[in-house]
């Protein structure tokens, strides 16, 4: 694993504690997004950067559910909750941009507010294609930089914008059918599908 994705595990690590008190305040920022993505998974579910499991509770009935994580307190929430509420759902530790998984081994694939601190979203979202079967369903929903004036918000030292989740996807290979802003167009949710 490299220094950056190092420092990302670290960092989320000691916030793993105190992540779910922004459960609500997230709520308000990314709508009914949550239930609506998770709402479309079918098949075999494989959720890129679990976190803490806040998605868990909004999947249909009947999938089956793995979840990946880079960090080991927030995998353990995760196992919390995924007790409490009395879902069966295999959620193991690893890397989204070296997935652990075989190649088309599931249906959809979704990944909520993670690609932004991942240090390389463009692998990450290769591996969500491999790991997906061809047709499969992409879903994702991400903070983005907002760069149109008087909005624009920049990391610092960065000297470009980070590219759009959507433009990256298409790039490795989805074909998108739908995507969609909220919170004054900081998030963008995205559908698509593997194309080939
Ligand atoms: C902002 S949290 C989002 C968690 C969850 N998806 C949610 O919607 O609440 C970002 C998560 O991405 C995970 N993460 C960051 N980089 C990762 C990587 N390279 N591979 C797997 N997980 C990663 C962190 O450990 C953290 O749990």
């Amino acid at each position: 694993m490299d220094e950056r994705t190092e420092r990302v595990r670290r960092m989320y690590d000691r916030a793993s504690g105190g992540y779910d008190r922004g459960e609500r305040l997230q709520r308000f920022v990314i709508g009914d997004a949550r239930p609506r993505l998770c709402g479309r998974a079918e098949g075999r579910v494989l959720e890129v950067a679990v976190g803490t499991g806040q998605n868990l509770g909004h999947y249909p009935p009947g999938v089956e559910l793995t979840g990946v994580d880079l960090s080991p307190g927030m995998l353990a929430r995760a196992r919390a909750r995924a007790a409490g509420l009395g879902l069966r759902a295999e959620l193991v530790e690893g890397d989204a941009q070296e997935l652990a998984f075989a190649d088309g081994a599931f249906d959809t694939v979704l990944c909520a507010l993670a690609l932004c601190t991942i240090p390389d979203q463009r692998r990450a979202l290769g591996e969500m294609r491999r790991v997906l079967r061809p047709g499969g369903l992409l879903l994702l929903v991400d903070h983005i930089e907002y760069t149109r004036w008087p909005l624009r918000v920049r990391e610092a030292g960065k000297e470009r914008p980070r590219r759009l989740p959507r433009t990256v996807a298409e790039e490795v290979g989805f074909g998108v059918e739908e995507h969609g802003r909220t919170a004054l167009g900081f998030v963008e949710h995205v559908v698509a599908r593997r194309t080939g």
